[in-house]
């Protein structure tokens, strides 16, 4: 399938965040683990890439700030799971997904859904605004070896690796963006921590506007969720 990853621009003026973290400390790979990547907007029925993508979430969440909260890759039936968190997502989940040439071991992907009542309540956000209907990126995720690689488009959902270019995290986030499914949604969310700049800059580079903050308790520990909140009928 074609993928319409056109909306992806230069870097933008990436000017450090008051409270966030760069990503650090990025394992070396083998270049060829990263050097070609393609993007795909899998069903969540598509079984096989819907396992992929458990398993990238479960690397990425699992490693940095989150290695102290790591998230399983578990079963559908556990619900704070990789697998849990896809099944969690329902019928109307919209995902993409990069993975290299050849297979389908995925290296990074967002997931996310368009709301029903049962989401706004369990990603705590019906104090913001969201109605059944709005759409929600739940989780972005980057396997370690991957962070930190930019990729110029190639065609037909190609990326190259390419210094200088945007980064791999960009051409996610606004491919997901883009997907056909969130066209409709009055309005879109996304949930993040205040230490991570990188979600936090695309988050604002594609105007979202922090609405608000609260506290979780997370596996364990008390975090701090950031609320963002993009009005899409202005656009
Ligand atoms: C969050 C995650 C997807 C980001 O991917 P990444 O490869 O580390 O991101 P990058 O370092 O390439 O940063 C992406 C962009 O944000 C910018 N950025 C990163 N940290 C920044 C900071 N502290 N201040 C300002 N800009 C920042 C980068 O310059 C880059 O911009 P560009 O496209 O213009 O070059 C990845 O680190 C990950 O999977 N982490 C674990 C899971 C996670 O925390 N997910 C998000 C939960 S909300």
């Amino acid at each position: 399938m074609k993928q319409d990853t056109s909306q992806v621009g230069e870097p933008l003026a990436g000017k450090p965040l008051a409270g966030a973290t760069r990503t650090s400390a990025r394992p070396t790979h083998p270049a060829s683990d990263t050097q070609r990547l393609r993007l795909y907007r899998p069903s969540i029925n598509d079984a096989k890439l819907g396992r992929a993508m458990a398993r990238c979430l479960s690397e990425a969440f699992s490693s940095g700030l989150w290695q102290k909260t790591p998230m399983p890759l578990g079963a559908v039936h556990e619900p704070h799971s990789a697998h849990g968190i896809l099944s969690g997502l329902g019928p109307e989940a919209i995902a993409l997904a990069a993975a290299p040439d050849p297979g389908n071991r995925v290296v990074g992907c967002v997931v996310g859904c368009v709301m029903q009542p049962s989401t706004i309540e369990g990603y705590h956000l019906g104090d913001y605004g969201a109605q059944p209907g709005d759409g929600l990126l739940a989780f972005i995720g980057i396997t370690p070896s991957a962070q930190g690689k930019r990729f110029r488009q190639a065609g037909d959902g190609w990326l190259m690796a390419q210094k200088g270019a945007p980064s791999l995290a960009r051409h996610l986030f606004c491919g997901w963006l883009a997907a056909p499914g969130l066209h409709d949604c009055p309005r879109l969310f996304i949930r993040t921590r205040p230490s991570i700049g990188a979600i936090r800059r695309l988050s604002e580079d594609y105007d979202f506007a922090l609405c608000g903050e609260f506290e979780t308790e997370f596996r364990g520990q008390r975090q701090t969720r950031l609320v963002y909140r993009r009005d899409n009928q202005r656009r």
